[in-house]
């Protein structure tokens, strides 16, 4: 039989008639994953579908994470600023969070201040195991890192005869129990990568930045998602975000209350335009530690209570 380590996905084959005795009496039964140490108990219920070779999983009681992709097939909207510091303030609020990050620009880990050794590329090749790849970026908070050596892995799914747009899921499907929330940041422009990430997510953060022709972008990109939709009815267009609301100048404003006819239902409190997030990468910092006290900051703080329908989340 094999238990899985809810921790670290690594899956370890066990003796049954080693655990059996405990099953029999009654007693918990505790597991210490051999390859991250984490020690964690192993449920008697499933147990017993483990004679028949089925896989347990994790604590009691531990639903899956909510996996929230955000995308938009324009550049510089503020996607990578957006899942960064969503991603920062969701854990400081004390959930437990896995940023991924599918771009091969690898910005996540730059605005983190982090330099993963290893990534995504790795865990979608098989290469190394989940717990090998993801980086402890803070507290509560994971990173599975991008980068250039995406382009490689793009051509390795393109080439797969079929299911190529589950590769991704397949990589990340033992890790959703593991966290409570799982944000993808995403490149620009349409390709395999993305599909596989609209493949893997049930929810679709858009960040739409409120300078030129947002509203044209927003249209084409949600052509793109009603074409995902027809195969894949479980993800949804849930959050649209307008960034770089600057109030001194008109358009913006405009286009915000243009926005709001459309999208009642998705449109988002607004993130301003601000010099301390256009800082904040090159110090490694979220906008929470740069400039806690910046509207930025407070502008980010709504975006995470709408997003964990919290309204107490990181007051
Ligand atoms: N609200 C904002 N105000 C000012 N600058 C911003 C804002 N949001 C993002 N930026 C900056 O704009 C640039 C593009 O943002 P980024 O998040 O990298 O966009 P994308 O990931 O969509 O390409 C970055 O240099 C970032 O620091
Ligand atoms: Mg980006």
């Amino acid at each position: 039989m094999i238990i899985i380590c809810p921790k670290c996905s690594r899956r370890h084959k066990v003796n049954p008639d080693a655990v059996k005795p405990y099953v029999q009496s009654g007693k918990k039964l505790f597991a210490t994953c051999k390859a991250c140490k984490y020690r964690f108990p192993v449920l008697t219920n499933t147990l017993s579908d483990l004679e028949s070779g089925a896989v347990p999983t994790v604590p009691e009681g531990k639903t899956r994470a909510r996996k929230i992709c955000v995308t938009l097939s324009k550049g510089g909207v503020g996607k990578t600023t957006t899942s960064v510091n969503l991603s920062c303030g969701l854990a400081l609020t004390g959930y437990r969070v896995l940023l991924v990050d599918t771009d091969t620009q690898g910005q996540s880990g730059y605005m983190l201040g982090k330099k993963p050794g290893a990534g995504l590329t790795e865990l979608l090749t098989g290469e190394l195991t989940p717990e090998e790849c993801i980086l402890e970026a803070r507290n509560n908070l994971w990173l599975l890192g991008g980068g250039k050596s995406l382009a490689g892995v793009k051509r390795i799914i393109d080439r797969k005869s079929f299911g190529a747009e589950w590769a991704l899921s397949e990589a990340l499907s033992n890790l959703d129990r593991q966290y409570d929330f799982i944000i993808m940041d995403t490149a620009p422009g349409w390709d395999q990568l993305i599909v596989n990430v609209l493949f893997y997510a049930t929810e679709v953060l858009v960040p739409v930045a409120l300078e030129v022709m947002p509203l044209h972008g927003l249209s084409e990109f949600l052509k793109s998602l009603g074409s995902i939709q027809k195969y894949r009815k479980e993800i949804e267009l849930k959050y649209i975000v307008p960034t770089f609301l600057d109030t001194r100048i008109k358009g913006p404003q405009t286009l915000y209350a243009q926005l709001k006819r459309l999208y009642p239902d998705q449109l988002c409190a607004p993130v301003h335009y601000s010099e301390s997030l256009a800082e904040a990468p090159s110090f490694g910092k979220s906008i929470f530690e740069f400039a806690p006290g910046s509207r930025a900051s407070a502008d980010y703080r709504e975006l995470v209570r709408t997003v964990s329908m919290n309204d107490k989340a990181f007051m």
